[in-house]
């Protein structure tokens, strides 16, 4: 029996935290579903196709890895996709109610899905796409904490006007 998980998150941009968190994933599992996010709520700094883009391109010739855009409700997606795993990154105490509390919610709506929580690697347990997205806007440097091409299409991004998004 082939063992999936799905690692959901709106990955806006995805970060080397991710991609550290996805490829030690795949010792435990054998595919990797990434779910990203499409948020009606939020104006991201990437379109939904971008970031889907984004991770296939990164991932790309890695029959293990899927990326696929959601809506709505992740246990449904889940269900779905026939995947009884959700991964979640946990990186500091502040993450812990948040992803408590949503792992217990989406317990009760689906019991059959677990989720799965994974220890960052503790060069990673600063990052954060917001923080990303601020440093670059304010003109830092985000190599090693991107992949490059997230840094090349943060450059296209600002290159062309200021957009205008939600951290
Ligand atoms: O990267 P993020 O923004 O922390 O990811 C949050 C995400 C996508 C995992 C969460 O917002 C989610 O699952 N959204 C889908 C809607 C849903 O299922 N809501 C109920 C959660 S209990």
């Amino acid at each position: 029996m082939e063992h999936k998980a799905i690692y959901p998150g709106s990955f806006d941009p995805i970060t080397n935290g991710h991609v550290d968190i996805i490829e030690r994933c795949l010792d435990i599992f054998d595919k990797i579903l990434v779910a990203v996010l499409e948020n009606p709520k939020k104006k991201p700094l990437f379109p939904t196709e971008e970031r889907v883009n984004m991770i296939k391109e990164i991932f790309a010739g890695r029959e293990n890895i899927e990326v696929k855009a959601f809506d709505g409700l992740l246990v449904e997606f889940a269900e779905k996709n026939d995947i009884k795993v959700v991964i979640r990154g946990l990186r500091a105490i502040s993450d812990f109610e948040y992803e408590f509390q949503m792992a217990q919610m989406n317990q009760k709506l689906k019991p059959d899905i677990e989720t799965f929580f994974m220890v960052p690697n503790v060069k990673y347990t600063y990052l954060s796409s917001k923080l990303v997205k601020e440093i670059f806007m304010l003109g830092g440097e985000v190599k090693g904490l991107v992949p490059d091409l997230v840094e090349s299409q943060l450059q296209e991004k600002f290159k062309k006007s200021k957009p205008n998004f939600d951290i």
